[in-house]
């Protein structure tokens, strides 16, 4: 029978106990950092303040029920004017905002309820409601990230979490954890979701399911991230070796790797 080869923690030099310890450190704390960014960068989008599958599909693809506009009138400018007037814009926003009906149906509506604080010279920030031009900015179909921003975004996140899972998992390659299978699972586990997670990502753009596999693809990568964190940091200083580890300097004897 071959003699396994990795060392436990304990076996190893204070010195990069130590390191491992301080990298893990700042991982850690990196990780929670990255969530609130995920958080701040999504939640909400449906309406609903927390972070769901639905956020994801407008991110990622787009709202298929909206516009700017019909968010607007859906939120914060609902009270602007009587219902049926906003029937009517809803109407011309689902039948794809046909340029010939706008001056006819929409623009006296806007006119008479908006363009007051719509316009450049009461308030330079807002969207401009005095020409079928500064209208057309708010009524494009959201169609989510675009691709030049996706693959910028997918390049940096498969280097920098291919790096961090890197470091993580050859730390904990140094752990003792039982069915080797299970060891080796958890270090496989991040890479492999983080293929399906940037995958997904495209993909939610053909069919808005795909982000349900964004979510999970997050949540099986935090939690390998969350066990291998745990299980390296307790090993490394709190572990009371198995008397198997102990006799043979910490490497294990005939269990493989
Ligand atoms: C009393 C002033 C006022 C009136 C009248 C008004 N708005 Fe606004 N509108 C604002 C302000 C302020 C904002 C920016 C803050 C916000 O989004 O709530 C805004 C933002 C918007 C936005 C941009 C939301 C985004 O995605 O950034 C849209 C679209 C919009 N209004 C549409 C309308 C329409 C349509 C009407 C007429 C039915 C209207 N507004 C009437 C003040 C007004």
């Amino acid at each position: 029978m071959s003699k396994a080869r990795y060392v436990h923690f304990k076996f190893l030099p204070m010195s990069l106990r130590v390191l491992f310890t301080m990298v893990l450190l700042v991982f850690g704390t990196g990780y929670l950092m990255a969530m609130i960014q995920v958080w701040e960068s999504h939640a909400g989008k449906d309406g609903n303040p927390m972070l769901s599958g639905k956020d994801l599909m407008i991110s990622y693809s787009g709202n298929p029920e909206g516009t700017r506009m019909e968010s607007a009138l859906r939120s914060s400018m609902a009270d602007m004017l009587p219902d049926e007037k906003r029937q009517v814009i809803f109407e011309w926003l689902h039948n794809k905002a046909p340029a010939e009906e706008f001056e006819e149906k929409i623009n006296p509506i806007l006119q008479e309820h908006c363009v007051a604080c719509h316009n450049p010279g009461a308030n330079p920030h807002l969207p401009d409601f005095t020409s079928a031009d500064g209208v057309s900015k708010v009524t494009a179909q959201d169609e989510g990230m675009n691709l030049h921003t996706l693959v910028r975004v997918s390049h940096i996140h498969l280097f920098s979490i291919t790096f961090i899972f890197f470091i993580v998992g050859f730390i904990f390659t140094h752990a003792y954890v039982r069915p080797t299978w299970l060891k080796c699972a958890l270090i496989a586990a991040p890479f492999v979701v983080l293929i399906t997670d940037v995958a997904s990502w495209y993909l939610t753009k053909v069919w808005t399911g795909f982000a349900w596999v964004v979510i999970l693809s997050g949540a099986i990568m935090g939690l390998s991230f969350a066990a291998m964190w745990f299980i390296s940091m307790y090993q490394m200083w709190f572990f009371k070796v198995p008397a198997e580890l102990e006799d043979n300097e910490g490497k294990l004897p005939s269990l493989g790797s």
